[in-house]
């Protein structure tokens, strides 16, 4: 149980899940998350902004009691997914008046996801407000950060913004504000790769919005929260930005060694060039370190042998998710090596077809490389520095 205060009558009601290991069956959480949620007390309303996990719902509560919480008029939903709201249905069961706000599309979604009573509900479109006496919550709504319900609420007296996931960070900390910068810097960036990335040009459009409004805080739902909200801010037009640093990274897997021998010589090649590279061995890559890789980097050489006509499954995967992560890369390529045939290289090209990116001709070989197929791998580290 932890309340902090951030200002006067604004207080984070929320959990820290120190051991979360895995979010969404999907996405490894080396650092934990955090579901933050916010008690605001008006002068005449008391408004709940989001909940927590349903797993955390008993340490929501129990923060609630110590703030000696006997009614609720509004709970604010930002975004349906059960991690911020799963705990409504039990805070609507102990404060009966309260009413779930929020926009069209995220009543519906809670109404699929948890079966709110329709009744229950106060709708509010872009721009609206409400009032709490003395504090006002005004609704931005923010489309696609990730689900297309999400919005923010924007606190004028307080110069406060909540964001939800929107600059959040899975990151668990006993810091209520940002403190250790490199390392927030770092699950931010994380974060953003995994969920925020594929909806990058909508993100510009939302940071331009919240630039019309003043504010000195950002509070999210995952992570510490912002109180110099230039810094990430200025992450997040630097990541969603057109521009690529010249990075390569190479994602492979090699079964009997010989993509492996194409993967060093093409690492060991651009090395000598000057170029930055990065390789990823896709048998004990942590995916969160693959996907923020792709958030900055100029090119991507995926690295394959052929299994059963196709892609080695890791590497398949591998592309699948590069694919709906969508990074601005503005070049790929591919390396590997096959036995008698098949059609991987077609397979990972179809595979990759989400991406703005113009293919360098790949380098495929039978076998072991000879120092022919080397020269080739050669040739497109040339081909690579030259884009
Ligand atoms: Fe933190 Fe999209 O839920």
């Amino acid at each position: 149980m932890s309340v902090r205060k951030l200002k006067e009558g604004v207080y984070e009601v929320g959990a820290v899940d120190w051991d979360r290991e895995i979010f969404d069956e999907l996405i490894p959480l080396p650092d934990g998350t955090s579901y933050n949620a916010y008690l605001i007390q008006g002068s005449e309303k008391v408004a709940l902004l989001d909940t927590v996990d349903p797993t955390k719902e008993s340490v929501l509560m129990r923060n609630l009691e110590s703030l000696d919480i006997d009614h609720i008029d509004y709970v604010i939903s930002h975004h349906a997914e059960q991690d911020h709201s799963g705990s409504i249905p039990a805070i609507l069961e102990r404060f009966p008046d309260a009413k779930v706000v929020t926009n069209a599309k995220c009543k519906g979604m809670l109404i699929d996801h948890l079966h709110i009573p329709e009744g229950k509900f106060t709708e509010v479109e872009d721009g609206s407000e409400i009032s709490l006496g003395d504090k006002t919550l005004r609704f931005v709504l923010t489309p696609w950060v990730h689900w297309p319900e999400t919005m923010c609420t924007y606190l004028p007296e307080m110069k406060i913004i909540f964001t939800c996931d929107f600059f959040g960070s899975h990151l668990a900390t006993s810091d209520l504000f940002v403190r250790d910068k490199r390392k927030t810097y770092l699950a931010a960036k994380r974060y953003y790769a995994e969920i925020m990335m594929p909806f990058r040009r909508l993100i510009k459009g939302h940071l331009k919005k919240l630039d019309e409004l003043e504010f000195d805080i950002i509070a999210t739902s995952h992570g510490p929260i912002y109180d110099e909200p230039e810094f990430i801010i200025d992450a997040y037009k630097d990541w969603v930005s057109d521009e690529v640093k010249n990075e390569v990274i190479v994602p492979y897997v090699s079964m009997h060694g010989s993509t492996e021998v194409m993967v060093n010589h093409l690492v060991d090649t651009l090395m000598e060039k000057g170029i930055k590279v990065t390789p990823y061995n896709l048998t004990t890559t942590n995916l969160g370190e693959l996907a923020m890789s792709t958030v900055d980097a100029s090119t991507i050489v995926l690295g394959t042998p052929t299994v059963l006509t196709g892609p080695h499954p890791k590497a398949f995967y591998a592309a699948y998710l590069v694919n709906a992560l969508r990074p601005k890369t503005k070049y790929v390529s591919l390396i590997g090596s096959y036995g008698w045939g098949g059609r991987m290289p077609e397979m990972i090209k179809d595979t990759l077809k989400n991406l703005d990116a113009k293919m360098i001709d790949p380098v495929i070989v039978k076998g072991l490389p000879s120092q022919e197929d080397l020269k080739e791998i050669e040739r497109l580290a040339e081909d690579i520095m030259e884009a």
